[in-house]
């Protein structure tokens, strides 16, 4: 794992959408696999930044989101769907037939998570996977336990998913208990992971996704097995990990490294 940490939530957004830009650049009919929640938010501000400027196009883009709310039709304001259209896919040029949200409303959930899959491999898998975390280490909706090698799927939320979440509905409305989300094993075919944490809130599940052990008690650890991972972060998300210091020495030495190389 590359443990990037940054001052604050700006300088991180600004990084992580620097990848997705390079990215894009490098291929322009790239996958991107989307996030949700509060934290992606500021990225998505920077991309739609650099699309309005003409530096970077979705035009040939496809995009795969993590999760949906099973029961919730993507017209729903609580919806992911309607997340992703508004903080995002409304104010860029992409085509919005090449943007793709679990089916929450479908009649069989289980024959469209497996189509979910199906969809994923036809495009030939994911380029960069943008992740953000709970605070007891779920990534997508894998709550603790789920399976590592998990594929996209029908999850109940814990109540401490449903607790932090519950700010984005109003008082009295209908909130899901249950999600169709990418399965671990979905996330960790991406071939490159970025996950964005900020916050002293995040910073237990952080010190246990990089220095804990591997375990489904916090999924967001089965990201020590990834070959491509990028973890960014803030000093408060960060402020757990005992090798934080080391961290950081790391990243000066890799950009010494790639200035010495021209990169
Ligand atoms: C939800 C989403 C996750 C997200 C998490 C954290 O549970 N399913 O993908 O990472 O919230 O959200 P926030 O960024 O608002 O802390």
């Amino acid at each position: 794992m590359q443990i990037v940490i940054l001052a604050d939530a700006i300088q991180i957004a600004q990084y992580g959408a620097d990848l997705i830009h390079k990215q894009i650049s490098a291929k322009p009919c790239s996958v991107l696999g989307l996030a949700t929640g509060s934290t992606p938010v500021a990225l998505y501000g920077e991309l739609i930044e650099a699309n309005r400027s003409g530096v970077l196009s979705f035009q040939s883009v496809s995009t795969f989101n993590l999760d949906e709310y099973l029961g919730l039709e993507g017209s729903h304001p609580q919806s992911y769907r309607h997340f992703m259209n508004e903080h995002l896919f409304k104010h860029i040029d992409i085509n919005i037939h090449n943007t793709a949200v679990p089916p929450g409303n479908a009649a069989n959930p289980i024959d469209a998570c497996r189509d979910y899959e199906a969809r994923i491999e036809a495009k030939g898998g994911i380029d960069i996977q943008l992740l953000g975390i709970g605070r007891n280490g779920h990534i997508g909706f894998n709550e603790p336990s789920s399976g590592l090698t998990s594929r996209t799927r029908v999850k109940t939320l814990t109540q401490a998913t449903i607790a932090d979440n519950a700010r984005f509905f109003a008082e009295g409305e209908y909130q899901p208990h249950l999600s169709m989300t990418m399965g671990i094993g979905t996330i960790m075919d991406s071939r490159k992971v970025i996950l964005l944490a900020t916050g002293a809130s995040k910073a237990d599940a952080i010190k246990a996704t990089v220095e804990g052990p591997l375990m489904a008690s916090c999924p967001a650890s089965a990201l020590q097995m990834h070959r491509d991972a990028v973890l960014v972060l803030d000093e408060a998300a960060a402020s757990k990990l005992s090798d934080r210091e080391f961290y950081k020495h790391i990243e000066r030495e890799n950009q010494k490294l790639l200035a010495q190389l021209g990169i």
